[in-house]
Parts: C-alpha cells; sequence; structure tokens
C-alpha cells in the first residue's frame, strides 16, 4: 500500500458501504467501527425501521407480521442509499427483496460479512431478540436460512470473514479489502 488505506478509501469512494449478511456477524459493531475511522455516518436498517414505527423489530413482527416489516424495511434502506455516502449495517433478510438487491447492486459498495453457523449461534443466543429464530431448533433455523439467502449474500462486490477477528481487526481488513477493490476499478 503506497498511501495511507483509510485516507485512499476517504478520497476515492463516493457511494455508500452497505453490510450484508447473517443476524450475528457483526453488522452492527463492525459498521460503526468502520464508518468512524472513515469519518463517515452511520445508520443500522434495523434501528432506523424502529424509531419509524416507534417500536422495537420484535413487537413490529408480532403486531403487524414478517410482510409488513420487509417493506419497511425496503423503503428505509432505499431512502439511505440516497443519503450521502455513509456506513449502512442492514438486516440479515434485506437481500430477500429484489428491488433492495438491485439498489445495492448499483448505488453502493456492498459487503458481505460472514461467519461460521456455530459462532453465529454463540452470538444470537446471548438473546431472544431475533423473531425468526424463536423455534424449537434455532440453530436448524439458522443454517436453512443462511443456505437460502447465500446465493445473495454472494453476490456482494467483497466479503469477509468475521468468525475469528476481534472487531477491530474485521475494521483493518475491511479497509485493506476496500482499498483493494478501489485499486482494481
Ligand atoms: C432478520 C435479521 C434482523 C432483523 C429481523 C430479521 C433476518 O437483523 O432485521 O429480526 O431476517 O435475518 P440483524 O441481522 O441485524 O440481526
Amino acid at each position: 500500500m503506497s498511501e495511507d488505506p483509510i485516507l485512499f478509501v476517504k478520497k476515492n469512494l463516493n457511494v455508500p458501504i452497505i453490510l450484508v449478511g447473517m443476524m450475528g456477524v457483526g453488522k452492527t459493531s463492525i459498521g460503526q467501527g468502520l464508518a468512524q475511522k472513515l469519518g463517515w455516518g452511520f445508520k443500522d436498517s434495523d434501528r432506523v425501521i424502529e424509531q419509524k414505527a416507534g417500536m422495537p423489530v420484535s413487537d413490529i413482527f408480532t403486531d403487524f407480521g414478517e410482510e409488513k416489516f420487509r417493506a419497511s424495511e425496503k423503503s428505509t434502506i432505499l431512502e439511505l442509499l440516497k443519503e450521502k455516502p455513509q456506513v449502512i449495517a442492514t438486516g440479515g433478510g434485506a437481500v430477500l427483496d429484489e428491488d433492495t438487491r438491485y439498489a445495492i447492486k448499483n448505488r453502493a459498495l456492498s459487503i458481505w460479512l460472514q461467519a461460521d453457523i456455530d459462532y453465529i449461534y454463540e452470538r444470537v443466543s446471548k438473546n431472544n431478540n431475533r423473531p425468526l429464530l424463536q423455534t424449537d431448533n434455532p440453530l436448524e433455523t439458522l443454517s436453512a436460512l443462511m443456505e437460502k439467502r447465500r446465493v445473495y449474500y454472494e453476490n456482494a462486490d467483497l466479503q469477509l470473514d468475521t468468525t475469528k477477528n476481534s472487531i477491530d481487526e474485521s475494521v483493518y481488513e475491511l479497509i485493506k479489502l476496500i482499498y483493494g477493490f478501489l485499486s482494481r476499478h
């Protein structure tokens, strides 16, 4: 790297960075860390949806159902992608929507944060705020969701396995990856 990678990314990237991937991989904490390093803003689409609805995601699922949540998720992400470049963390199911996938492909630099399923399970087991995992066998549910979504996650511009990394290590690796991507394009 001939130039400071952070400065290089700040100078050369003029679209939002959007993090996709399964629940529990660290999109929010890594996204916040990345935004801080770049001096960019950070938004988590789930938090924006909660602010709009005035209730937690789990209550939106219970009171209005997944379909309503997905509609709000789609409009929220499309809005966030129109704001000035920032780091956006998405909910794990955001890629299920075709229009969202199209907007991500065309208006952002997308990064798939991935991790081993056992690591994800350990992380999401710490609280029960994930409505889709309120099943008899959450590990099996997680694996099934992962397999269904993998094909969409794989479309991201870049990918990083966060399993063995601390948050700081993942942020550092992401900056190196983005630097490499921008140098090639
Ligand atoms: C979901 C993931 C959650 C949240 C909602 C649905 C999913 O976000 O959007 O519970 O479908 O995987 P995180 O990925 O931030 O946990």
